[in-house]
């Protein structure tokens, strides 16, 4: 949630920053960075608000090769200086970078650090301070410290602690929140992820839960909490470090929309031989075991799943239940006796979704991991995985990752399907759709101005709106209003077209924005007569129908798909609408408000 970085052994301060700079998408209420420079000075700046105030407060004298910084998304204390990390210990020897949450620091607090005067509200602090009391009261020097303070900690964490007595030491820590380190030449670099310093190395060491090291400049020693040695493997990543450079565009979110056509034809290309399709046969044959599928996931992946579990059960006849993930951990439904668990998490890191699948875990049934992070924590921990090959979302609202995500459980569907011999997926030409879904998507995105028009006519000024539809596009509804509300701040409620009527159209008045989306072939005449209702109340509707069923009027035509693919291509204006309602209103459409796109808290 948070963005963690360090840097021994190289002038920290612009290595800092820049890493901060990237990690911003982590959380951006708040930042922080320290510096030691190892004749005797250290410095500590924090600013409310971007990077960029902390860095109007640096003075050019703050310098260091030795250097941790955060960039904060609040959970404990509000985002003030006092709450932004580093946090210290009183008598300025320990600085403390975390990204988690400490579930026992009141317990911590008031067993051991009674007599200490803290300056901030988080639960960072605690931890902090209590490093410094038990090397002081032990004698213990500062790693011995740490790790005794570890042994005690409950919670998430990934930890950078600095002792102001061996500033060439970064010690550092995790437990569940993601950390990498990365291994220079003459230097080492610690952050949140791979991705915010590859310009500083291609090398990582994936750390693992519970590990613990003492980090200088040319060597590092992994350790267990109980002091073991510990070996994990260094490995080139292979990422292309401009597929996180935003190139001529103004924003991430606009990128990445436009990106999306080439996302279908990766994964037409990678998961197809030929005309058939190519999926890990034992996730094939562990899915086509079960007799109930589950998925689990959060936000925008949440909606993907939406539309899976109509392509899963169509392609497999195997029934499939949707949960999020923060409802389904703590109140885990009667389970079928064969179940088999999929985790869509873009990041592969959310706390919500871990949670269910630790529980999985315990109980030995088998899962996937569908994520667009090679090596991320669920990913690690589940059966097996299947990646999103989207390239890195920079931006905090998801779309080349949602429409990755329909697609990739599409082509589980089929590879399942077929194993179960159902011929309804062997008749499924999904290489072929993938291709028209890609340019579908191109014809939509090349029309982008059209939806700009849109947005400056009915959404300038709105303060709320509606999304309606059924069937899948009751699915893509939900995402729809979840991706304009994130990004414009306009309230958007997602409805199943007909239930709108049951209530909540006391809410449409005159100029009220209701967007229609129309693709169930089912249905299509029925969601007419709901436009029909709500035009009769004075609302301004936007109709994205598709080309089979579209009458004079449409705002926009959608190319031909097959239904349950259709999301796809109707997510599509629906993405663009958000980007551009929030653009045209001034707001930082990659950054919006109180969000972060990675969340490593429950
Ligand atoms: C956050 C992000 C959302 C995302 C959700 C789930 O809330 O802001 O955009 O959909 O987490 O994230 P995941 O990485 O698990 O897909």
């Amino acid at each position: 949630m948070c963005g963690i970085v360090g840097v021994v052994g190289k002038p920290a301060r612009d290595v800092l920053l820049n890493g901060l700079k990237n990690l911003e998408y982590r959380g951006y209420d708040s930042a922080g960075i320290y510096l030691n420079d190892l004749q005797g000075h250290q410095y500590l700046t924090k600013a409310v608000g971007r990077i960029k105030n902390l860095e109007a407060k640096l003075t050019p004298d703050e310098q260091g090769v030795v250097g941790i910084a955060h960039t904060r998304w609040a959970t404990h204390g509000k985002p003030t200086v006092a709450n932004a990390h580093p946090q210290y210990s009183s008598d300025n020897r320990f600085y403390l970078v975390h990204n988690g949450v400490i579930e026992n620091y009141a317990t911590l607090k008031n067993k051991y650090l009674s007599d200490v005067e803290f300056h901030s509200d988080t639960d960072t602090e605690v931890i902090v301070q209590l490093v410094d009391k038990f090397a002081r009261e032990d004698n213990l020097p500062a790693f011995a410290a740490f790790k005794k303070v570890l042994n005690l900690v409950e919670g998430s964490y990934a930890f950078l602690l600095v002792d102001n007595t061996e500033p060439d030491h970064i010690f550092i820590a995790k437990n569940k929140s993601p950390m990498m380190l990365g291994v220079g030449d003459g230097f080492n670099i610690i952050a949140s992820d791979a991705i915010s310093v590859l310009d500083q190395t291609r090398t990582f060491i994936d750390l693992h839960d519970g590990d613990v090291a003492d980090v200088t400049k040319d060597k590092i020693v992994i350790e267990d909490l109980q002091g073991n040695a510990v070996d994990r493997p260094a490995k080139e990543l292979d990422i292309d470090p401009n597929a996180s450079s935003k190139g001529t565009y103004e924003f991430f979110m606009l990128k990445e929309i436009d990106e999306q056509p080439a996302v279908m034809r990766r994964l037409a290309q990678d998961y197809f031989d030929g005309n058939n399709v190519k999926v890990d046969p034992a996730i094939v044959q562990a899915a086509a075991d079960s007799d109930r599928i589950y998925i689990l996931a959060a936000g925008t992946s949440y909606h993907a799943g939406l539309v899976g579990k109509n392509l899963l059960e169509k392609y497999t006849g195997i029934p499939v239940e949707v949960g999020l993930a923060s409802e389904f951990g703590y109140h885990f439904p009667r389970l079928s006796k064969k179940p088999f668990f999929i985790f869509l998490t873009q990041s592969g890191e959310t706390a919500d979704s871990r949670v269910v699948l630790t529980q999985v875990n315990d109980r030995q049934l088998p899962s996937l991991t569908i994520t667009n992070v090679e090596g991320s924590t669920l990913s690690r921990e589940a059966t097996y995985t299947m990646l999103l090959k989207a390239g890195p979302e920079i931006a905090v609202a998801s779309t080349k990752a949602y429409t990755a995500q329909v697609a990739v459980q599409a082509i589980l569907a089929k590879a399942v399907g077929e194993k179960l011999g159902l011929q309804v997926a062997r008749d499924f030409d999904l290489k072929h759709q993938l291709g028209l879904a890609a340019e579908g998507m191109q014809q939509l995105v090349d029309g982008k101005e059209k939806i700009d028009e849109l947005a400056k006519k009915y959404l300038a000024t709105t303060r709320n709106a509606f999304y309606i539809g059924r069937g899948v596009d009751y699915a893509v509804a939900l995402e729809g209003a979840l991706k304009l509300k994130e990004v414009s701040y306009i309230q958007t409620e997602g409805f199943a077209a007909a239930e709108l009527k049951h209530g909540t159209i006391a809410l449409i008045e005159k100029g009220t924005p209701v967007v229609a989306l129309i693709n169930d072939p089912a249905t299509a005449d029925l969601t007419r007569g709901n436009i029909r209702e709500v035009q009769s109340r004075g609302a301004n509707v936007i109709v994205f129908a598709a080309k089979e069923f579209a009458q004079p009027g449409d705002d926009v035509v959608l190319p031909q798909i097959e239904y349950y693919l259709s999301p796809l291509v109707t997510v599509v204006p629906a993405q663009l609408l958000a980007y551009y309602a929030s653009k045209n209103k001034g707001l930082d459409v990659d950054k919006p408000r109180n969000l972060a796109k990675s969340v490593t808290v429950e």
